[in-house]
């Protein structure tokens, strides 16, 4: 799904950072209702890569969450993850004293979603390069994401990639070969924690918008703010992104 508004989500900072960067949601939140489009792509998705998206740990606590977030957000109830993202636009998750009981991520980015089920915060990032910070304050951030008289908070990521789809699933990493700024999108996700009420639990709800990153590409400010921001990334960091061949379509594009 490609975006041709000129409102798109552009959280790009200089310089790029892995530090805890989250904000307090002043607005209210809710999960919307999923549409034709949206839902024909979680069925094609869900068949394509069936168990890697989704898995749960089935527990009272799960059924319990569950039931809450449909009260909540005023949904029909659903049984398992799966029932629950099919209502809904946004990529889903829900966590427990900041472990991953559940999740169902039709558009991840590179990470097979059902991976990072039984896993802690820390663990889940640990991989990152450069996040000390992030690594070190994960206890913290845990148990601040499901405080109720704290969040929700919201953060959002970008990042570029010659796959047009809202799915990075890393079986497509290598499948593209971009050679010009033509065969470029620019990916940026709308991340957002609601703490369930008991200061245990917790869902996490990820939108993934996608623009032809031509489109940016007129707009000088955006354009150096990308370059700029890539170019303070580590070796690591654009490994870890895939952003070593699209850095260098970049600076040719100059
Ligand atoms: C709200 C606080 C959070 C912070 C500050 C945070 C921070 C980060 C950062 C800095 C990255 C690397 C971003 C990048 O690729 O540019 C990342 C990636 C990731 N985060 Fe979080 N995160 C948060 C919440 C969560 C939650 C609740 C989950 C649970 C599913 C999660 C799962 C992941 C995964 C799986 C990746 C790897 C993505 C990939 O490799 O493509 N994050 N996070």
């Amino acid at each position: 799904m490609i975006n041709s508004r000129e409102d798109f989500v552009f959280p790009v900072k200089v310089p790029y950072s892995t530090a805890p960067d989250i904000v307090k949601l002043i607005d209210e939140f809710n999960l919307t209702s999923i549409s034709n489009e949206v839902l024909a792509f979680k069925l094609e998705e869900l068949n394509k890569f069936q168990d890697d998206l989704a898995k749960e740990i089935s527990s009272d606590e799960l059924s319990h969450s569950l039931k809450i977030i449909c009260e909540k957000f005023n949904l029909p109830d659903a049984k398992t993850i799966k029932d629950l993202a099919k209502y809904i636009q946004d990529d889903i998750a829900i966590l427990s004293l900041g472990k991953v009981i559940a999740i169902c991520f039709c558009a991840p980015s590179g990470f097979i979603p059902s991976k990072v089920v039984g896993k802690s915060f820390f663990e889940i990032h640990q991989p990152i390069p450069d996040s000390e910070l992030l690594l070190k304050m994960s206890d913290k951030l845990s148990s601040m994401l499901s405080d109720i008289s704290r969040g929700p908070y919201r953060r959002y990521i970008w990042t570029i990639t010659a796959n047009p789809s809202m799915s990075q699933h890393p079986s497509m990493k290598d499948k593209f070969h971009p050679k010009s700024i033509f065969d470029l999108h620019f990916r940026s996700e709308t991340q957002t924690t609601v703490p369930l009420g008991d200061d245990v639990h917790m869902l996490f709800s990820v939108k993934v918008e996608m623009t032809p990153l031509k489109d940016i590409w007129m707009d000088t400010v955006k354009k150096n703010t990308i370059l700029e921001s890539i170019d303070t990334m580590s070796e690591s960091m654009l490994e870890y992104k895939n952003l070593r061949t699209i850095k260098s379509i970049l600076k040719q594009d100059l």
